[in-house]
């Protein structure tokens, strides 16, 4: 038989806890094979809880080796326990004191959930239900308690020893080897956020003193060897502890913050208490091994984590329906630290670019959920774009609608109101309302509807009455489990473009919806907006800055979409109008090669390319942004149904073929105009003139002139920094340049004992297009350095073949499909959340012609067929196969 789909959890069904936990003792007595954890709890019961009531905690994998209450042995009559739940029948009235001992096995946890080692190194993963894997618990995050730890290993195997909150005391273990530490969290906290970390790992320290003048302890800890890459870490780290001060008010309130930096981690990282661990990849950078991307990223997850502090530590949620209470705020916040730290419109593009590929695919597909999701099977699987950037975006419209002062003095309020607590959205949505005096009951559906909407947009000007209208109406179409939707709020920037570019004033007060200084704001199904004293017909601007995550079905002629492109003064539409361009065209291209027609691409838009590129007034990134076509997926995503992926490959070649033809001596002249102008800095203008020389370098090379070829080896090979290596790598190899094979070799042999840079190696073959890239796919993962155990491993060959390569994961002979099916059964045995999250690489399926979608069905049915799938993958396979 198929294993059973686990049990849906409702919001609707949630309790309080019956039993309070206050305070937590741990003794962690640490031995890779055989762990003893001595967990003394506190417990009180709830004043609604009647007498008597059984207390019924949370276990997962336990073996339960010892139990007492209030120091005394339990008798075996008096509880019940299995590996995954313990239940003590008739606790006492008063409260009382439970001693449980449970002995777990660190080395064999390739779930990377609880306890488990990494490297040699012991640390812990507690989010979303890992601390039942450590100790029988009331394992849900409004359980807070205080948490004291002592942890106990080898001196010589674990000389560091970490866990949440401040050091007491350490010592030594008379007539051991051992020693211990004991550290004392004095903030309540819901045990997702309990960690402990044990190993010999080096120490990168540093200092910051907060606004009021407290001294904070920093430290990175990394593997020895690698302290030198943890410098851009550190100053993201200071910078972000200054920025949370200044833009929010918010200080740091432990002596001490330490992130440790691992190698095998699930996730990107993770916001515990005072100690927070990264997946290495989220540290680390050298101009050697690391992208300017790489640096951005870590920029942005040392920012993300830090700032939970707040946005989830201090004030938590009440159950994991809320995900999005501290996910959602905390990368709005992110986001907001790195356009201050960078440029504010190259990030929101970035921002966007992310949303439109990743969550919009997610919100128009089988595992469409809300913002805040209602059910759930396995949460895990609830870590999603969804939740994460939408509920950012959420966020965002919300400050766009009452404007920066009143949206600080609404989360001013939640700081103070809920601090110390576990929350809700309803609760955090009122500190907006009480603070700004206004009603959000209708913009609360943001968090409760799927989809994402489609908003419609028609104009008319009427030269006689000078006037313009703008017919508006908001849908979202069906989504699973929701055939009806209600209208949103909606904040739609604008501005309406003049004659000269320059946007026109509005003279007179718009009728038909409520303005806010440059926002319109759409609140029904259906409005009609009048403009008056408008004599010429402007260009309506509209979702300027990406002002609510929705789609616009606005339809621009060519020549208002060229003039939006060179003119507005909104730099997010200008990027916009260029990518609708494109998108239109490439759409138009894959739909005449589909039908076995010539497709010929238009000079118009071959001509905006060539305006974008010597348009001196924009800056290096953005152009680079402006210049990269949409994404074969992002098409794909357009097309909506039956899409073939190598037509959609085909008109993407095609276009920049003549992109290239075009503009081939312009884009030759920004390649090596912005070559190698002296030392490697990762800041923004550097990054931003790399990113522009090796988008030019990508045009270029599409000439397919023996030059092209020799310039990017001799761009690889002369290459002093990742970025550029990485780029030129990529061309080599995803063109077929004829020092493919020679330039992979180098690259390995450069850089084979860094899986990070390894990591890419990987990628850059597993996302090449062609037919023999599932041969070597399958080859690579006999490679020597190639390790189906780690995560990072499998993103980067596994997922990123399925992710980042349309035509061959989708192949018409449903290999690609087969590989990532097969894949799937096997690390779903070791680990479910890596094998889940590869699974919805599938999520799109639907959408591919009749043979694809039906060879990828048939791959879903062999995972689905699995007898004893993990409980993650069994959720995403049901979900998308319905
Ligand atoms: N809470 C982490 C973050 O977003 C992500 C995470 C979730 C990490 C679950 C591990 C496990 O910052
Ligand atoms: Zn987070």
């Amino acid at each position: 038989m198929r294993s059973e789909t686990a049990p849906a959890i409702r919001l609707e069904d949630y309790r309080p806890p019956a039993y309070r936990i206050d305070k937590v003792h741990l003794n962690v007595l640490l031995e890779p094979a055989a762990t003893k954890v001595t967990a003394t709890l506190s417990f009180a019961r709830a004043a609604s809880t009647e007498e008597g009531t059984p207390l019924v905690l949370d276990g997962d994998e336990l073996t339960l080796t010892g139990l007492k209450l209030n120091g005394e042995d339990l008798p075996q009559t008096a509880y019940a326990a299995t590996p995954d739940r313990l239940e003590i029948q008739n606790p006492p009235a008063a409260p009382f004191e439970l001693t449980i001992e449970t002995e777990i096995n660190p080395d064999t946890n390739t779930k990377l959930m609880g306890l488990f080692r990494s490297s040699r190194t012991f640390c812990t993963q507690c989010e979303a239900e890992g601390f039942r894997r450590i100790t029988y618990f009331l394992d849900r995050p409004d359980v807070l308690a205080v948490y004291t730890t002592r942890i106990e290993a080898s001196k010589a195997e674990c000389p560091v020893l970490l866990g949440n909150g401040n050091l007491v005391e350490t010592g030594t273990v008379d007539g051991t080897d051992r020693h211990y530490a004991l550290w004392h969290d004095p903030h309540p906290k819901p045990a997702y956020l309990f960690a402990l970390v044990a190993g010999d790992l080096a120490q990168v320290p540093d200092r910051f003193t907060t606004a009021s003048g407290k001294e904070v302890a920093l430290n990175i800890y990394v593997e020895h060897g690698k302290e030198t890459l943890c410098a851009w870490a550190m100053d993201s780290l200071k910078r972000s502890m200054r920025w949370d001060e200044e833009v929010f008010g918010r200080e740091y309130d432990l002596d001490v913050f330490n992130i440790v930096a691992v190698s095998d981690f699930n996730m990107g990282a993770m916001e515990n208490k005072g100690l927070n661990i990264f997946n290495d990849k989220y540290v680390l950078a050298d101009p050697e091994t690391a992208t300017d991307q790489d640096y951005a990223n870590i920029e942005a997850v040392i920012a993300h984590e830090y700032f939970h502090n707040w946005t989830g530590n201090r004030i938590t949620c009440r159950d994991w329906f809320q995900l999005c209470l501290k996910e959602g705020l905390t990368v709005f916040r992110d986001q907001e630290f790195s356009a201050d730290m960078r440029s504010r419109p190259v990030k929101r593009i970035a921002d966007v670019s992310l949303l439109k590929s990743h969550q919009f695919p997610e919100d128009a597909g089988p595992l469409a959920h809300p913002v805040r999701p209602r059910l759930y099977h396995e949460i895990n699987n609830f870590y999603t774009a969804t939740v994460y950037e939408k509920g950012a975006e959420v966020v965002r419209m919300l400050k766009t609608l009452l404007g920066g002062e009143e949206f600080r003095a609404g989360l001013d309020l939640y700081f103070q109101r809920h601090d110390g607590e576990a929350t809700t959205i309803e609760a955090f949505l009122a500190c907006f309302e009480d603070a700004a005096g206004i009603d959000l009951s209708q913009f609360a559906l943001w968090y409760d509807q799927a989809g994402t909407p489609v908003v419609t947009v028609k104009t008319h000007h009427d030269p006689e009455r000078q006037t313009f209208c703008v017919s508006l109406s908001q849908e979202i179409p069906p989504v699973p489990g929701q055939k009806s939707s209600k209208p949103a709020v909606i904040p739609l920037r604008f501005g309406l473009l003049g004659p000269n570019g320059e946007d026109m004033e509005i003279t007179a007060p718009a009728e038909g919806a409520r303005i806010a200084g440059d926002v319109i704001v759409l609140e029904k199904a259906q409005q009609e907006v009048t403009f008056r004293n408008i004599p010429s017909a402007p260009v309506l601007s509209l979702l300027r800055d990406f002002s609510a995550p929705v789609r616009l079905d606005h339809k621009l002629t060519l020549e208002e979409l060229q003039f939006q492109a060179a003119q507005d003064s909104d730099p997010f539409n200008r990027w916009q109008a260029v990518q609708t361009l494109a998108m239109q065209d490439l759409v138009r291209l894959a739909g005449l090669i589909r039908k076995g027609q010539p497709g010929v691409p238009s000079e118009d838009v071959i001509r905006v390319f060539g305006s974008v590129l010597s348009d001196m007034s924009l800056d290096a990134q953005l152009k680079a942004q402006a210049l990269t076509l949409p994404s074969e997926a992002d098409i794909a995503q357009e097309i909506g149904k039956n899409v073939d992926p190598d037509a959609v490959h085909a008109a993407r070649r095609l276009l920049r073929q003549a992109v290239s033809r075009q503009h081939g001596d312009a884009f030759l002249a920004v390649v090596t105009g912005l070559s190698g102008d002296g030392a490697y800095s990762p800041n923004a203008a550097a990054a931003g003139k790399r990113a522009l020389s090796n988008r030019a370098l990508y045009y270029y090379a599409a000439t397919g002139s023996p030059d092209a070829a020799e310039l990017v080896w001799e761009r690889f090979s002369a290459a002093d920094n990742m970025t550029d290596r990485l780029a030129a790598l990529t061309l080599l190899v995803h063109d077929h340049m004829p020092r493919e094979t020679e330039a992979l070799d180098r690259y390995k042999a450069r850089h084979e004992t860094n899986s990070l840079a390894m990591d890419k190696w990987f990628m850059v073959q597993a996302t090449a297009p062609g037919e023999e890239t599932l041969a070597k796919v399958r080859a690579l993962m006999s490679q020597p350095l190639y390790d189906a155990g780690n995560p990072n491993r499998v993103r980067a060959l596994l997922q990123s073949f399925a992710t980042g390569n349309p035509t061959q994961f989708a192949r018409a002979d449903g290999a690609g499909f087969e590989l990532i099916a097969e894949s799937i059964l096997e690390i779903d045995k070791r680990n479910p959340q890596v094998a889940s999250r590869l699974l919805t690489s599938f999520r799109s399926w639907r959408a591919l012609d009749p043979q694809r979608s039906a060879l990828a069905e048939s791959a879903l049915l062999r995972v689905s067929s699995c007898e004893d799938l993990s409980r993650d993958s069994r959720d995403i396979v049901d979900r998308t196969l319905q």
